[in-house]
């Protein structure tokens, strides 16, 4: 079995996630991790005595042996680090968000296919059991017709001092929606507000709207008292709730809904006649393997085999010009639309082949 030659690039807070999950991998050699403070890496040699460590990138730039790099280092490191990578004929798997700006995404995406390399993007919740519970039910057509996609993603959060929450917390959220509906919003509107005197919003609020009436909201905030993680997607047949926090049913699938009667004339007015469907709910069972492990297995496939990523460049530039366009509409108190191009529309039903099915 041909193994992979890999090299990961920043041993911080995410980066030792990566290392164990590439380290077990059977199918990878983990060749080297780089941090440039030796510290981290001293702490590592003694776990994994078998990697080389440095703090030298150009170590593994230089390599003929090694096949792809994962740069797990802060965001705005990540475009030029991706893009030495890539120049080295490395494949790639970077952190989210992809890059500081849709311009450098643009860049990296164009780059990866032009030299026919993977560039992947760590949307690590695409590859998460529930996540692609939901997403099988919305492609079986269980919910019907998707309505609206309300999450928020809320606590007493870091406050950072380079990006504002948006930055911070919606990319998991809006790579969820991005997987989940595969489509593209046409507009956002952001408003924020900053209580820390530094000008950088630690709460949000963003509304995204679609083609065809969908709508999707999404709240985040550090400067909550409490901790939330929460899901609503809307179907015409059916609806779902999704709690990534609580330890039992995380996934609740509602047989709920309304239907509209055709107009009456009551007292000479025609008035809709709304009226309401209650029936079961059910709790599916999903995958309980850590997700980074799917993900790292899916990224070996789409190295060895040619295979195209379901979290691949494109959808890391979708992901980023919302959160410019979001930015823009904090500032401006406008909505904006948010631009698309041929490099990044959504696959249709960009999916992969499930694990099998593990009890809750
Ligand atoms: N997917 C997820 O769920 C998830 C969770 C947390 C963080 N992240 C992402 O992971 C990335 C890193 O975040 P973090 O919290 O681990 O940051 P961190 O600051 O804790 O760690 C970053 C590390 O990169 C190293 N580094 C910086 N520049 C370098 C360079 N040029 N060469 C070698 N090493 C370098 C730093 O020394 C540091 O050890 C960010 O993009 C973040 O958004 C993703």
């Amino acid at each position: 079995m041909r193994q992979l030659s890999v090299g990961v690039v920043g041993c911080g807070y995410w980066g030792p996630n990566l290392i164990r999950n590439f380290y077990e991998n059977e199918r990878v050699d983990l060749k080297y991790v780089c941090d440039l403070v030796p510290e981290k890496l001293a702490k590592l040699e003694r776990r994994y005595p078998t990697v080389k460590t440095t703090v030298n990138y150009q170590d593994l730039l230089s390599d003929p042996e090694l096949d792809a790099i994962v740069i797990a280092t802060p965001v705005r490191t990540h475009f030029r680090l991706a893009q030495q990578a890539l120049s080295a004929n490395k494949h790639v798997l970077v952190e989210k968000p992809m890059c500081g700006s849709s311009a450098e995404c643009a860049q990296l995406v164009a780059l990866a296919d032009e030299r026919g390399l993977t560039l992947m993007v760590d949307h690590t919740f695409a590859y998460h059991g529930a996540v692609r519970t939901i997403k099988g039910a919305i492609e079986r057509g269980e919910l019907g017709e998707i309505l609206y996609f309300d999450s928020v993603r809320i606590n007493l959060g870091l406050f950072q001092s380079d990006v504002n929450v948006i930055w911070d917390l919606a990319p998991h959220d809006l790579s969820i929606m991005d997987y989940l509906l595969g489509q593209t919003p046409k507009t956002v509107h952001a408003t924020g507000s900053c209580h820390a005197g530094n000008g950088i919003e630690d709460i949000a609020y963003i509304t995204l709207n679609f083609d065809n009436n969908l709508i999707a909201h999404f709240n985040v905030s550090w400067l909550s008292p409490v901790k939330v993680r929460q899901m609503l997607i809307g179907g015409t047949k059916k609806m779902i709730a999704y709690d990534d926090l609580t330890p039992m049913e995380k996934i609740r699938i509602y047989d709920k809904g309304i239907s509209i009667s055709e107009p009456q004339n009551v007292d000479s007015s025609y008035v809709n006649s709304v009226s309401y469907r209650i029936g079961d709910m059910y709790s599916p069972v999903y995958d309980l393997t850590e997700a980074l492990k799917v993900e790292v297995s899916h990224f070996v496939d789409c190295v060895l085999n040619g295979q195209k990523p379901i979290t691949d460049g494109r959808s890391g530039l979708r992901i980023v010009r919302i959160m410019e366009a979001a930015n823009l509409s904090l500032k401006t108190g406008q909505p904006q639309e948010i631009p698309t191009d041929g490099v990044a529309s959504p696959i249709a039903n960009q999916s992969f082949a499930p694990l099998e099915t593990r009890s809750k």
